[in-house]
């Protein structure tokens, strides 16, 4: 009771300048410093407001160690890699404290309090989403901000950090080809993109890898071979295959119904969210190194040498690319005026060329899925690709 009259008494005042909040969580990507600038440099230059930045995410909430962000450390950061403010996956219910997880969502609502903010700005992908909706749950003024390299957010046309992760990826696959070429391997590239395929269909479309797989659509093995075979018969000695990390052959998806899980994970039942969650963990264990074991049943079906890259974190690091910068920059200028305007409880999505307020539980405990008909999927299939079905 006492807390809600407080958060009135602060954020009534809309007169007085006000004082924000801004943290980083989850993975890293290309984008987090343009729009943590983009945010800064207009809340501070335009609105006249206070702004604290709070390091590695909702912990530095939790531990109340935060800077006072100003044009000096806003400057230059516009085509930095990763966040000056540093990152974590702690959550704020979920927090390792003193080597036990700890419900640490009070002390981050006091703390807010006591620094006296109107609002915090989460900048992070579904993982955040869902953390930032909790705390406005408890009183908090929230605003979220859609960025992960997976690109798997719901509700906005596309996450920052995508389009940079893309441009490595295809990188990778244009320097795969003339080693395969003259060593006549087939090689297969492991993708980013968690349980999505948006990274590696795009990767592999724009890239023209001759097989892609992804979560969306389980792969036959012997059908993946089979197009490895008439390539060899058309005279092509090497393939790509474009795999992304969380795709499953059909056979592991009959056996566990990961599909199903992975519908029924939408579910707004918590209870059977965190069981099918857990479930879920538990296989992705399973698959580490399934790349490795489609590379060696491949080799053995076709009698093609082959080789593994594993793409990793290389995808999340250095500059964003210009479309990232002016995504995040876009999305970030926005931002503070919603702050201004005390749009409270919303993501900040990108829409064609504007942005759009989305209403927080419109977005949360929901995937951005690659859809069976999506125009992607439709071209690599158009240009002879292989999607393992
Ligand atoms: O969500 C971004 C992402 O890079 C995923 O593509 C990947 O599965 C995961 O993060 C890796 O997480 P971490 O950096 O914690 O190992």
């Amino acid at each position: 009771m006492i807390r809600i009259n407080f958060v009135n008494l602060v954020t009534s005042n809309s007169t007085m300048n006000k004082h924000i909040g801004i943290l980083t969580a989850g993975g890293d990507s290309p984008g987090l410093n343009a729009a943590i600038r983009g945010i800064g440099k207009t809340a501070l230059g335009i609105y006249n407001m206070q702004v604290t930045g709070f390091m590695d995410g909702f912990r530095g909430v939790m531990e109340n160690r935060s800077i006072r962000m100003s044009g000096d450390n806003l400057s230059g950061i516009l085509t930095l890699g990763g966040t000056i403010l540093g990152t974590s996956r702690d959550k704020p219910n979920k927090m390792q404290v003193g080597g036990k997880v700890m419900d640490m969502t009070d002390v981050i609502v006091e703390n807010y309090h006591k620094q006296h903010l109107d609002a915090l700005v989460c900048i992070g992908g579904g993982g955040t989403q869902k953390n930032a909706f909790h705390l406005m749950k408890q009183g908090m003024n929230v605003i979220t901000l859609p960025k992960t390299i997976d690109n798997d957010v719901c509700e906005t046309d596309v996450t920052f950090g995508f389009d940079t992760a893309l441009g490595i990826a295809v990188e990778a696959i244009d320097r795969l080809h003339s080693t395969a070429d003259s060593h006549h391997r087939i090689i297969i590239v492991e993708i980013m993109g968690h349980n999505t395929g948006w990274l590696a269909l795009g990767a592999g479309v724009s890239g023209g890898a001759d097989v892609i797989l992804i979560p969306e659509i389980p792969y036959d093995i012997d059908l993946v071979a089979e197009s490895i075979l008439k390539r060899e018969r058309a005279g092509k000695h090497f393939s790509i295959v474009a795999i992304s990390e969380g795709a499953i052959s059909k056979e592991s998806a009959q056996k566990m119904d990961i599909l199903g899980k992975r519908e029924e994970k939408e579910t707004d039942d918590k209870e059977k969210q965190k069981t099918i969650q857990k479930e879920l963990k538990n296989y992705r264990k399973k698959v580490i190194g399934n790349t490795m074991q489609l590379a060696k049943e491949l080799e053995q079906l076709t009698l093609v040498e082959s080789r593994v890259t594993i793409l990793g974190h290389l995808q999340r690091g250095g500059i964003p690319s210009a479309y990232d910068r002016l995504l995040a920059t876009r999305l970030g200028t926005a931002c503070a005026e919603y702050l201004q305007n005390e749009q409270f409880g919303i993501m900040v999505a990108a829409r064609g060329d504007g942005v759009e307020p989305v209403p927080l539980e419109k977005v949360v405990g929901k995937r951005k899925i690659v859809p069976l008909d999506h125009p992607w999927l439709e071209c690599a299939r158009r240009v002879g690709t292989c999607m393992g079905d």
